[in-house]
């Protein structure tokens, strides 16, 4: 079995370097997955209350079987949720449904740059989970540098991570340069390029790392695939990745990237590939009053 290795937060608490991430499942699907990866020896999982699987989550780690305190667990607060008092009753909300009674880490899932308030006051709700033990660590998902500025010139605890769209054809250099200035670890969504997959309009033809010619090249020099050459690179850049897989056999594939090592040429031959090309939303665009009207419209 193969423990990731584990990397500092800001506020000095250990998070592996590698875990699962389960969007775009459900049901069933994300109990087995959650229970198969933590057999596997996976210790975080990213969900968040946008991906309607917590409750899975949480019976997923139950029929694992594995000590709570082994565990690290993160999930997020829902844009339609943004504000102080529906952040703090969002957080019991996903907690309950976890069957949690603490969590390691609460993001907010996008920063809301026209109407920066309401990012603001659900920043200070998770400020108050944190003081009062009922979270371990606190960051953001999706901020730009000046959205990350703003937040750390008016609120008093600095983002422990910040989770944005990463991977060879989209590396985000003044993301992660601001992160680093900041002390924020950076922690890579989509670390093997899914979103350039899964909204596709044509999967076959899709700009893929995966079956990117460097990429295989490189995978082949070292007997992998080249999804793991793709989580090594981003390891060997001191990322944290949380690659999803409802697959047996990749989830064992994903974590199996601890026993080899790129060579600087290497690396650089990766990060020369980017080409700037975002595959999933452009955090700039957010608007919550469109939000809210979508979901309740979905409600509806
Ligand atoms: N904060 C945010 O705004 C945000 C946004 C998006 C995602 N996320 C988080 O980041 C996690 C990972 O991102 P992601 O799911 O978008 O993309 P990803 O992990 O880069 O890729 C997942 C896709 O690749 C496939 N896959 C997994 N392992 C593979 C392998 N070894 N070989 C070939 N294909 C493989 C999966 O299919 P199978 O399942 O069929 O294997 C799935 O379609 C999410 O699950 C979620 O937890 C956060």
């Amino acid at each position: 079995m193969t423990i990731s290795p584990t990397l500092k937060l800001n506020n000095g608490i250990d998070i592996p370097a590698l875990g699962l991430g389960v969007l775009y499942s459900g049901g069933d699907d994300t109990v087995r997955m959650v229970r198969t990866a933590i057999e596997t020896g996976y210790r975080l999982i990213d969900t968040a209350a946008a991906y309607q699987n917590e409750e899975q989550v949480g019976e997923g780690i139950r029929q694992s079987g594995i000590d709570r305190s082994e565990l690290f667990v993160t999930t997020k607060l829902f844009l339609p949720d943004y504000g102080y008092e529906e952040a703090l009753r969002a957080f019991d909300t996903s907690l309950g449904k976890l069957g949690l009674d603490y969590l390691d880490l609460y993001l907010l899932h996008w920063p809301v740059p026209r109407t920066f308030d309401a990012t603001l006051a659900s920043w200070r709700a998770l400020e108050k989970l944190l003081a009062e033990g009922r979270i371990r660590a606190i960051g953001v998902c999706n901020f730009n540098p000046d959205h990350l500025a703003n937040l750390i010139a008016g609120s008093d605890v600095i983002p422990a991570i910040n989770q944005v769209e990463l991977h060879p054809y989209f590396t985000q250099p003044d993301v992660r340069a601001a992160n680093a200035e900041h002390g924020v670890l950076t922690q890579a969504w989509s670390p093997i390029g899914g979103v350039k997959r899964y909204w596709a309009k044509d999967p076959a033809t899709a700009h893929d790392p995966l079956t990117d010619p460097v990429i295989a090249e490189i995978a082949s020099r070292y007997g992998k695939t080249t999804a793991q050459i793709v989580l090594r690179w981003q390891i060997q850049h001191g990322h944290s990745v949380i690659p999803k897989s409802g697959r047996p056999e990749r989830i064992a594939q994903n974590i199996d990237i601890f026993d080899f090592q790129l060579t600087a040429e290497e690396v650089a031959a990766i990060d020369a590939l980017d080409c700037n090309e975002r595959g999933g939303p452009d955090p700039e665009a957010n608007d919550l009053e469109t939000i809210r009207k979508r979901v309740a419209a979905a409600k509806a």
